[in-house]
């Protein structure tokens, strides 16, 4: 059904304006000051935008849904994630592929595929990991590359024994991903280093959930941006490091940028809103809040804040990782190493950017659509397609109503974990319509759309 979109004031990553959109099939057809209605089919449904944004539909570069780690596997599956992506504002998810060292990359490719299609909502596609770089598997990732339309590799320097890849294999795979023109993204840390201080701290006896911050401080993780960025320099390849967490991090990011390497920042939702005193909370409580890398010192919010504000942090994910409190998170008990890492987000990022990212002031509107969609569609090969409001791209928009008051909470959430990071919280700001390629799949916080309409996202590799 075409839809008419009128009164918005349209924000995109570069400007700010009044105007209606009409979308026919599945893209925008026109940008006009005013579109009359009675000219339009008979069938058209008409939006009143007036008093609320129109954004580009919004993009979380980082996601897991399928995900075997830590001995169990993540809670949501397609149809929970979209649905809770849709009711905050999110249409596009880009999910790691995370297959163990002796999967086969394309068996991976394959059974993440499989899982994704038939319940997807919003349209979808993958950063492939690298666990193993061998022959066998250069040639599978060539494939995915090249046929599949997967134009970027996701790369862990940590998790010791599980996902870590090591030098030699980092390496040879990035300059693997400079000739094929594919970005790499990377959880930088140091799988070593984490693994010697974390026997220590279990020996002193320090098991409990405040212990996950001081097993992985902010130097290991800026000497894993540090590391990332020396291998990018002198492979040529183009890196992204993920969630980054610190000023430490940025700061090594930062340097390297100054030097001429091609690496790019992404933040995730719960660094920018969440400090470590929510991890040092009693009672175990704590464990809910457990994440690589870590929730930092206070000090480092406005640092991240302001690094988006300069465009040195290009995005904001969420690293949506789903683990229930009752029965997963409580694998660690005992022993801090244990606790399945992850904080979902996926459905408040935007209304935690809105509220304690522009209302605060601390960065723009602008800034929010461009970190939140626009930036991950330029560098993950989405662009113009997603990320934008103009005539020929898909119709993923976001009607949002900037006054919109509400809680957070685990009842209005979609998605399948016992607990809400943001539990209580008050936000204001709140997705009032969501359309993927012109059908509405979301609106005022509740899933309306159709489940399987989804489509996996073919990209070019676009750093060549
Ligand atoms: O704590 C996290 N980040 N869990 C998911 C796996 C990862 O490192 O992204
Ligand atoms: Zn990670
Ligand atoms: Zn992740």
């Amino acid at each position: 059904m075409p839809l008419l979109i009128k009164g918005g004031r349209i924000i995109t990553a570069t400007d700010d304006y009044t105007a209606d959109v009409y979308c026919e099939g599945e893209t925008i057809s026109r940008i006009e000051t005013d579109i009359t209605p009675s000219v339009l089919p008979a069938e058209t449904e008409v939006i009143d935008a007036v008093g609320k944004y129109v954004f580009p539909g919004f993009i979380d570069p980082h996601v897991h849904i399928h995900l075997p780690f830590m001995g169990t596997n993540a809670k949501d599956d397609y149809e929970s994630a979209s649905k809770a992506a849709l009711a905050g504002g999110t249409t596009t998810l880009i999910e790691m592929i995370c297959p163990g060292p002796d999967d086969e990359p394309l068996v991976a490719f394959n059974e993440w595929n499989d899982k994704a299609s038939p319940l997807a909502a919003v349209d979808y596609t993958f950063h492939m990991s690298v666990v193993r770089f061998d022959e066998r598997a250069r040639e599978q990732f060539r494939q995915i590359v090249n046929e599949h339309g997967i134009a970027s590799f996701k790369v862990f320097l940590a998790y010791k024994g599980a996902l870590e890849l090591g030098d030699a294999d980092l390496f040879a795979m990035l300059e693997f991903a400079k000739e094929l023109g594919v970005i790499t993204t990377a959880h930088c840390e140091n799988a070593e280093a984490i693994d010697a201080m974390q026997r220590r701290l279990i020996a002193q006896g320090k098991t409990g959930p405040e212990f996950h911050e001081p097993s992985r401080p902010v130097g290991v993780e800026a000497s894993g941006v540090n590391h990332l960025a020396s291998f990018a320099e002198l492979t040529g390849a183009h890196v992204y490091a993920v969630h980054t967490s610190c000023a430490d991090a940025l700061r090594a990011a930062v340097d390297a940028r100054i030097r001429g390497v091609n690496i790019w920042v992404e933040a995730v939702a719960p660094h920018l809103v969440l400090d470590e005193t929510y991890a040092q909370k009693p009672g175990f409580e704590g464990a809910k809040y457990v994440m690589s890398p870590p929730l930092r010192n206070k000090s480092n919010l406005d640092v991240l804040w302001n690094g988006l504000r300069a465009g040195y942090i290009s995005t904001i994910g969420t690293d949506h990782a789903p683990f229930d409190f009752g029965t997963q998170k409580s694998m660690g008990r005992d022993a801090f190493t244990k606790i399945p890492n992850g904080i979902p987000s996926v459905q408040e990022r935007v209304d935690l950017v809105h509220t304690f990212g522009v209302i605060t002031g601390k960065i723009d509107l602008n800034t929010m659509v461009s970190a939140c969609s626009t930036n991950a569609a330029r560098l993950f090969g989405l662009y113009p397609r997603k990320g934008a409001v103009k005539v020929g791209s898909d119709a993923d928009l976001v009607v949002y109503d900037p006054s919109c008051e509400h809680t957070l909470s685990v009842e209005s959430s979609y998605s399948k974990v016992d607990y809400n990071a943001f539990e209580g919280w008050k936000v204001t700001g709140r997705a009032s319509a969501v359309t993927v390629r012109g059908e509405i799949q979301a609106r005022d916080g509740e899933f309306v759309g159709t489940i399987g309409r989804g489509r996996l996202l073919k990209r070019p590799p676009t750093h060549g």
